[in-house]
């Protein structure tokens, strides 16, 4: 005891049983999750404890079952070379959740219930936190309607509950293939798409099983007033670039507002780029030179080919692509290789 070889013993992170190298992005069952309450009674959670992961009860009448008055939110907590732990704006995912909750009539836990909900998942399952540069663990906040609510009300009880499970790539396969879907739509003006609401995800399945069916990776959605402007992937943000001009759809209602995509604006911003918010036509995503999605899932991939009526139209991919020099800026910073001039990173 006390010896050198002891400490360093001590020192050494202990990781869960995992083939890190062959993770995608599906449910690992990791050891806790957190669960905090929420009654009309005490108009405020509870304190919230950290239980074993595992399935929950839910009245068959629950909001969130009939209704789906429920939102969800997407973190990643990295590891750092030197094994220490880092999450990436968690303060921004708290405040989309507020955003989304008063959408949705929801009751909302602060910013700091937020963060201490997150940071105390993120421990509590520290062994299952990825080596350094082998994926991340995904971190998973939900907030549902729980009271039994026949009528079409808001839920008078609610429940914040925060799991996660360690991730690879959202798509293995080398290329992501998009078609344009001119059918179906991911969201309306009015309606709930610039939030993270659960309603918006099951509605795309249609659309993107179809695509898939025919070899595409993923769907590219259009406006639904007028089928002539990109909106998003079916879990992502997209943007295009020609001549050093990056555009993507503006945050105005139907796009989804990602943190992801937000980091990469003002990472673009700092080399140089000019970056336009502003509606895109699928004709000019047609004619330019990259194009890449973006997301706290899928982080930043090269779209390598958009097929559109019939027509397929092939970009720039690889190491030389704008999208590969702001990926790599991303990640270093998330992963603590490039130094975090933003104040992004929050190390636990
Ligand atoms: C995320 O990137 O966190 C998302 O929301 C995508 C998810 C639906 C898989």
């Amino acid at each position: 005891m006390g010896s050198l070889e002891h400490l360093v013993e001590c020192d050494k992170t202990e990781y869960a049983n995992v083939n890190w190298d062959e993770l995608g992005f599906a449910l690992t069952k990791t050891d806790y999750m957190f669960v905090m309450n929420w009654c009309k009674d005490g108009e405020k959670f509870s304190e919230g404890v950290l239980t074993r992961f595992g399935n929950i009860e839910l009245c068959p009448s629950s909001g969130i079952l009939n209704y789906g008055q429920g939102l969800f939110e997407g973190l990643k907590a990295y590891r750092k070379e030197d094994e220490r732990i880092l999450l990436f704006r968690p303060e921004e995912n708290a405040l989309r959740m507020q955003m989304g909750a008063d959408r949705m009539c929801m009751p909302s836990p602060t910013v700091q219930q937020f963060l201490d909900a997150v940071k105390k998942t993120v421990l509590a399952n520290k062994r299952w936190v990825p080596p350094h540069g082998r994926g991340a663990l995904y971190v998973r906040p939900l907030l549902m309607g729980t009271s039994p609510n026949l009528g079409v009300k808001p839920a008078s009880e609610y429940t914040f509950l925060v799991y996660a499970s360690p991730v690879g790539s959202y798509h293995k396969g080398p290329n992501l293939n998009l078609v344009v879907e001119d059918k179906t739509h991911r969201a309306t003006p009015g309606g709930t798409g610039g939030v993270k609401a659960v309603i918006n995800y099951s509605p795309v399945y249609k659309a993107l099983s179809e695509a898939k069916a025919k070899g595409f990776t993923d769907v590219l959605f259009l406006d639904a007033l007028t089928g002539k402007y990109i909106e998003e992937g079916s879990a992502c943000n997209v943007f295009v670039l020609k001549e050093n001009v990056i555009s993507t759809p503006p945050a105005h209602g139907t796009i989804l507002p990602g943190i992801t995509r937000k980091s990469i604006i003002e990472i673009a911003l700092t080399f140089g780029y000019q970056v336009e918010e502003r509606a895109v036509p699928i004709e000019q995503v047609l004619d330019a030179e990259e194009v890449f999605c973006t997301g706290t899932a899928m982080v930043v991939r090269s779209v390598a080919s958009i097929t559109y009526k019939e027509k397929r139209i092939e970009y720039k991919m690889g190491a030389e692509t704008v999208a590969q020099k702001l990926y790599a800026t991303l990640t270093g910073i998330q992963t603590g290789l490039i130094e975090d001039k933003m104040g992004w990173t929050v190390a636990i």
